[in-house]
This record gives C-alpha cells, structure tokens and sequence, in this order.
C-alpha cells in the first residue's frame, strides 16, 4: 500500500474493491464474499454480499482469543458519579455473552429490533454489543429526547424490547428516565411488551413488575449465548437522525462494510495503535458514540474510554486534561463547541498546565466546522496537531480528513482538509454539473459510497432515494453546501436543507416549526439557526398568531419553549421566539428562511425578486433588533 495521501486516494478510487478487500482482511469472517462491492441495483450498493461474520466476535472475542484478553477494552469516567472502572477485553466478553444470554431469554434473535434508552454507562455499550452478538438490530435513542421521539422511533422500528436505565445525570438535574420511557409506551401504537432496566445507585425505581427486567438480576442468572453469525448485508443498526422533514430518518448501518470501514480509520485516519487509548468525548447516542467509543476502537483492539460528564462545570475546565492525563489518552475527539465552551471558562489555558499530557498526540474535532478561532486557540494552548473532520451519522465515519496515520498534510485553517480514500467528493451546480475550484456548490459523493456508508434507511428504501440520491443522479447528495479549492482542500459551509447544528446535535427546524404550529394560539410559523458563540447555532422561533388572540406574547413564548422541550426535548436548546405579524414569502407562498437567517446574523441580504412584500422584512428586521438579533 502506498504511504502517502496522494496514491493512497488515487489506489482507493481508482480500484476500490481492490482496496477495500485488502481491508477487509483484517476482519474475520466465518464465511468469504462472492464478491467486494454488489452494484447490480444502483442506488442500492452493497459491500462484501455472501460474506458472514459478527461484529460482537470481532470486537470482543477475538481479541482474547488473539491473547489479549487482560488488555484494556473499556476505561469508564464517570464525573457525575465519581465512579472509575477499568473493563478487560476478557471482562467484557463475559458480560456481553451474559448480556446476550439475557436477550436470547426473551426470545430476541437475528433481526429483531431493540431500542437502547441509556445513558453514559458501561452498560449502553454492553447492550449494544450483546445485540451485534444475536444479530439483533440496536437502535440507541439519545437521552436529550423527549418521550414523543422516543415512541416515533418505537413505532419506526417496532421493537420488540426497550433497554433502558433510571436515569440519566446532567450537571444540574437528574432526568429520570422511567417517566419518559412509560410515557413513549403509552403513545406509541407498536406494543412494548418488556423492558431491561438498569437501576443506578443515583436513583432506584419500584420496577413495573410485569414488564421490566431488572439488568443486576437477569446478568446473575443468565446463560452466556455464543455469536452467531450473520450476512455482512444485515443490519447491524438503526440510528435516526434528522432532516428534510419532522419525521427522523432510520440510518441503518450493515454489519460487514461498517467494520470494514472504522477498522481501517483508526490506524489511516486517527494514527492509533493497539496499545493506546482512544477517546471519543460524546454520547452513544449519537453516531460519534456508535463508530468512536463503541466499534471502531473495540474492532480495532485498542482502549476506548467513556466519559460521563461535560467539558465544563463538571468540575471545571481542566476536567479534559485530566481525563487525558490520567488514562495517558493518544487522541481525543470532541465537537468544536466543547473546546469553545472551554476556552470561554479558561481563555488562557491555565488548566492545561496543571497535567502531563506526554502521550497526547492528536485532537481531533467534528460535528460542525472547526472555526478558525477554536483552531488557533486549540493549536497554541495544545501545541499538537488539530485536526477538523467532516462527516455524518449517513457515512458513519469521516469523509473529509487529515489522514494522520497516511500523511499528515498541512492544515487549512476552516477546512476539514481532503476527501478521505473511498470518497469521491465533487461540488457540483443546481444543474448537475461538476464545478470547479472554489465555486460553491453542492457537497457531493459519487456513488459508490465507500464501506459503511448506510446501503439504506429503515422501511423506507423510496425516501432514501429521494431523499438523498434523486436530485443527482449517480451521487449522494450530502445536504451540505460548499467549495474545493484548488488543492483539493473541502471547505463545508452550509446545510442546503433544515439541519442545525446546536452544540454538536443534529436537528430539524422543521421538526420544530411542527411543534410551534401546533400550538393553539399559533397559525404559522417558521424556525432558523442562528450563530451562537458558544454552539455555533442555535435555534430561533417566528410565530404568527391566529386573529383575536389576546394572551401575552410572552405567555405564548414561554408556552411554545415548554412545548419543544416537551415534544422534542431539553437537547433543542430551544430558548428563543419572537411574534410577528407575518412571515416573508415568495409569491408562490415558500417562506424565505434563509434571508430570514442573514437578517438575525446580521449579514449583508437582498430582498429575493420573487418576495410577494419586501417590507415584511424590515418588520423581521425590527422584531430581531429588540431581542438583541440583527444589527440596526
Ligand atoms: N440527557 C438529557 N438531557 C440532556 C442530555 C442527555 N444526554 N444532553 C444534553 N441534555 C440537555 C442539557 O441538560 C440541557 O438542558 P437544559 O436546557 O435544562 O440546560 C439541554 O439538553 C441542552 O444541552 P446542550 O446543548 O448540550 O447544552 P449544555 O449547556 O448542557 O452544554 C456544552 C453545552 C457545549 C458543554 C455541551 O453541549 C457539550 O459538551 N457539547 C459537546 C457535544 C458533543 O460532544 N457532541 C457530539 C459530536 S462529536
Ligand atoms: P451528524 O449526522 O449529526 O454527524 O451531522 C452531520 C452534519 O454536521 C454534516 O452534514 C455537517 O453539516 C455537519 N458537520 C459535521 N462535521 C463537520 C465539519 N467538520 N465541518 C463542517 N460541518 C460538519
């Protein structure tokens, strides 16, 4: 294999199943593919088809088989409780065989869904690995979200059984999760008959006798169930996630390509070795957590760590620097507004110096664009190599990358750097044609996508095509709008769709405009991101009252804000709303949300040639001003 970017690349495009089948051998399989990449049903690619194996096998058992088993798989920090536990390879295996058992004992086998409602617990991972090892197909609900989400995606995937947890521990509050997950039992149609229920120390619940589990009891008396082998076609996971409509999409995730994929970028990519300790600052329910803290570094043999807590307040800002100080962390990886949250508590870095950060190589950042001013204060304060990735719960790992374990390539401050191999990125024009060097355009990927793309969302093969392959034929459309410059470097800079990015969270603005139209006293509304020094975005609420209401606005405010927290929950971040008399429209009636957005970030607009009425938007204009948005 060549060893720099260039060649690399150029091998991965120009033979992919070549270049993917020899990765593909540091996987084991139980049985070898017919062939690497099925293209017979384009846009429905599949990699390694005939191919068996277990992701649960891979990322556990063979390790101790290999001799390892005395090696660190899971180091467990948990600030909230002041709880520390280190978990062997050996360790783990004992407790996803046992976790495993438990399952195969309510008859849950290859297929069948589960739904995993849990916080940052050595537990969550426990469970998502003891699925993988039945075949049974997890889907891991955040714990920000409010019951409501959590019954659509019931619903989604008709699960067959929810695992879940007392509780979940923010800095402030303990979110209990019983009332939550009975109430998303209550409104979703699909029967739950049975829940697993870990009781924390933190809080312990009187079980519902006839439906929950008790996690402690039911490990103690299982039966350890071996793996069993599945198609490396099947589902290894659900994930949803948000955009285009309210509704959340059903990324799914296969069992071959996937492992494929994240074995590969740990070494290509995060330049980790097995006897190092990988860490992945997020949460497992989203897609950061599924590839980072879960697979990708157990795959790989390494040491990943959990981490329950924030990056401040939990003590303090120095709380990163210990964790990497204590477990020797090689790489942390984190979202931008993290370390902007960061250097906002300690601007001059004074916690840093307080530990050893010796075996610290690499900080990687992702979930929105590193700005220049976090990357510049990240670089000195570090002095390491920062490194901006671009990717999405769709792809599962990155698209966009300094390739640290290839070539370590200059970096272009507010750029992700280059298309990782297997990504054929190109921007193309509303019409379909390839554009070049630094013309904005849309952020696409020509088809096929590499390993661990998702082949496709759940029940819903037809909003996968529209949704993401119909408008260029040929390539999957990112959602992301942008430019290459004339290096190849990627500069990703907006969504072209209703996606905000909210510290790090992916969500819908129009998943939340259906709450605030919703709302009694409400005939319309409209919902825009917008910049937030901390965040990056944030959401912001337009809301046209119905004739003859006479309730305070503020009243109505305050009741749209419990709404969304209500409905979609505290993870929206949803503060901010403003009534206005109307909305800007077009003459067609498409309301303009993106002139909208520059308005309350204060940039330069222009009235469209299509507005119905160009003084709606000084009335925006004004609404804006009084609340502290728009510049006068
Ligand atoms: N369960 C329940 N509630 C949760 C939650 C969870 N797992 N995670 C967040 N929330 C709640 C928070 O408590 C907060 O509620 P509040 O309105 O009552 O205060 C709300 O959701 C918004 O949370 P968040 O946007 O995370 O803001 P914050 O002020 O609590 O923290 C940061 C700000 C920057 C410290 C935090 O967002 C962070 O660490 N971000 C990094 C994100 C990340 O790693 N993303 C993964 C991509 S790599
Ligand atoms: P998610 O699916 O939650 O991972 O969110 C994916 C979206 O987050 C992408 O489509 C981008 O809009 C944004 N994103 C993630 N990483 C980056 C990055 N490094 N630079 C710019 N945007 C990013």
């Amino acid at each position: 294999m060549p060893k720099n970017y260039h060649d690399v690349y150029k091998c991965s495009l120009e033979n992919p199943e070549g270049f993917w089948a020899e990765a593909a051998s540091s996987i084991y399989w139980t049985k070898s593919w017919d062939k690497v990449l099925d293209d017979t049903r384009p846009p429905f690619y599949r990699w390694f088809p005939g191919a068996e194996t277990n992701t649960c096998y891979n990322a556990v058992d063979r390790h101790v088989e290999a001799g390892h088993g005395d090696r660190i798989a899971l180091i467990y920090d948990s600030v909230m409780t002041g709880t520390k536990r280190v978990i062997s390879y050996k360790e783990l295996q004992d407790q996803v065989t046992r976790f495993a058992g438990v399952l195969h004992e309510q008859n849950i086998t290859a297929g069948d869904r589960v739904i995993i409602y849990m916080p940052m617990v050595p537990e969550a991972v426990v469970a998502m690995l003891g699925c993988a090892r039945l075949g049974a197909i997890h889907s891991v609900v955040f714990g920000g979200f409010a019951p409501q989400e959590l019954a659509t995606r019931i619903d989604d995937c008709t699960a067959e059984l929810i695992v879940t947890a007392t509780c979940g521990l923010e800095p402030d509050r303990k979110v209990e999760y019983m009332p939550i997950v009975d109430e998303a039992i209550e409104l979703a149609s699909h029967h739950i008959e049975k829940v697993i229920l870990l009781q924390r120390n933190e809080h312990l619940v009187d079980p519902s006798p006839r439906r929950d589990i008790d996690w402690h009891e039911a490990m103690a008396r299982a039966k350890p169930a071996d793996w069993v082998p599945v198609k490396a076609t099947d589902p290894l996971y659900i994930l949803y996630t948000s955009g285009t409509t309210g509704q959340p999409k059903g990324v799914v995730r296969d069992n071959g390509g996937h492992m494929v994929g994240l074995n590969w970028s740990m070494k290509n990519i995060y330049n980790i070795d097995q006897s190092e300790v990988f860490w992945a600052a997020s949460d497992i329910g989203w897609v950061v957590g599924h590839s980072y803290i879960v697979y990708a570094p157990l795959i790989y043999g390494c040491t990943t760590l959990m981490f329950e807590g924030k990056p401040v307040g939990t003590p303090d800002a120095g709380v990163f620097w210990r964790v990497i100080s204590e477990y020797k962390v090689a790489a942390l990886f984190t979202a931008p507004t993290a370390f902007r949250a960061i250097k906002r508590e300690d601007p001059n870095g004074e916690l840093i110096k307080n530990y050893n950060l010796e075996n610290f190589r690499t900080l990687f950042l992702a979930g929105e664009r590193t700005d220049p001013d976090t990357l510049h204060w990240a670089e000195e304060k570090l002095n390491r190599p920062v490194i901006d990735h671009w990717w999405q719960t769709e792809t599962g790992w990155a698209m966009g990358a300094n390739c640290m374990g290839i070539e370590h390539l200059p970096i272009k401050p507010g750029s992700p750097t280059k298309a990782v191999p297997g990504y054929d990125i190109q921007i193309l024009s509303p019409s379909g044609k390839q554009l070049a060097a630094g013309e904005m355009g849309a952020i696409c990927v020509k088809l096929p996508l590499p390993p661990s793309g998702f082949p496709t969302l759940w029940n819903a093969e037809k909003r996968y095509v529209d949704a993401y392959m119909a408008e260029f034929p040929g390539y999957y459309q990112t959602g992301d709008a942008g430019h290459i410059d004339e290096d190849g470097y990627i500069y990703v800079m907006a969504r072209t769709d209703d996606v905000i990015n909210v510290a790090g969270h992916r969500l819908s603005t129009g998943a939340i405009e259906e709450v605030l139209c919703n709302h009694q006293d409400v005939a319309e509304a409209a919902v825009i991101g917008v910049s937030d020094q901390l965040k990056g975005q944030l959401p912001l609420g337009f809301a046209v009252l119905k004739l003859g209401v006479t309730k305070s606005h503020a009243d109505i405010i305050q009741e749209l804000r419990q709404s969304v927290r209500e409905i979609i929950g505290p993870v929206a971040a949803f503060k901010t709303a403003v009534i206005v008399e109307r909305l800007p429209k077009t003459r067609s009636g498409k309301i303009l949300r993106n002139t909208m957005q520059k308005i309350a970030n204060s940039e330069d607009y222009k009235a469209p040639a299509t507005i119905e009425d160009p003084t709606v938007l000084t009335e925006i204009k004004n609404a804006l001003i009084e609340i502290g948005y728009a510049r006068s």
